[in-house]
């Protein structure tokens, strides 16, 4: 594990970085350890393309709930045929999965949130802690703007509940920013954007949200608070300062 004097002084070397310039330090610094997970949003399509066309030694998986929409599918497949990148899928347990839905109901993250976190853990927590097992470096899309939890997160900062680095190259990009390179490099995207869809999870728990609501409103949306699904938690301990 690397201790907290090195964790700053990287955060201190990382910070002015931008995302391919970051990426290249961490995969030369943690060679065959630097891994990214990819929801197929439009951030980490972006990230995708920076990894592809800078030929970057990054492993790159996908976590497939099993109750994800039919066209982020088909974005999956567009993508690894555009970039031609081994995307790697990581699914839930089986007899978790089957437990859960035979005791619950197949929609039970609608009647309680206990099962709504329950359906998280399984389909999302525990398959993202077998790909990150083994691995130093985690990349992910996170953008400040999305919800005020990440605007408190560093770009790169230590996540204590999967013991592993997380770097965020995309952290202070704005919407506008973002949408601005997907359209300039022809990055493949999810058409459910221009159908009102911002933030994309699985479909059963999102929906496409008014102009001037919270980007993350179409996310668990009869849920009235905690728009997260435990992937990103934060636990309290000292971070980079
Ligand atoms: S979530 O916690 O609410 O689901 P969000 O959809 O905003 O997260 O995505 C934030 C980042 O989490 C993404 O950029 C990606 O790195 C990671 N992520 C979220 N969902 C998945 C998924 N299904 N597979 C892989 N990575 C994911
Ligand atoms: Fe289950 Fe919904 Fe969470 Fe997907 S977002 S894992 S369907 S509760």
């Amino acid at each position: 594990m690397i201790d907290q004097g090195k964790i700053n002084e990287l955060s201190r070397q990382i910070e002015p970085l931008d995302p391919v310039e970051g990426l290249s330090l961490l995969c030369d610094l943690f060679p065959g350890k630097v891994v990214f997970s990819t929801s197929l949003g439009q951030e980490d399509q972006v990230i995708t393309d920076y990894i592809a066309k800078n030929d970057l030694p990054v492993g790159v998986f996908t976590l497939d709930t099993g109750r994800l929409f039919y066209e982020t599918y088909d974005l999956l497949a567009r993508t690894i045929m555009k970039y031609g990148l081994d995307i790697k899928t990581y699914y839930p347990n089986t007899p978790s999965v089957e437990k859960f839905v035979r005791e619950q109901g197949i929609n039970s993250f609608y009647d309680s949130v206990e099962n709504r976190k329950t359906c998280c853990y399984i389909r999302k927590v525990e398959p993202l802690k077998r790909a990150l097992a083994g691995n130093e470096i985690w990349i992910t899309g996170l953008r400040a703007e999305q919800s005020p939890n990440r605007k408190n997160m560093k770009k790169l900062e230590w996540d204590e509940g999967n013991k592993i680095l997380k770097y965020n190259p995309l952290l202070e990009w704005t919407m506008e920013e973002m949408l601005a390179f997907i359209k300039e490099n022809n990055v493949p995207y999810n058409p459910l954007h221009d159908k009102g869809f911002v933030s994309i999870g699985c479909a059963p728990c999102t929906r496409a949200i008014e102009p001037g609501e919270d980007p993350r409103a179409g996310r668990w949306w009869w849920e009235s608070s905690h728009k997260e699904c435990g992937l990103h938690e934060q636990t309290p301990v000292a971070k980079n300062s």
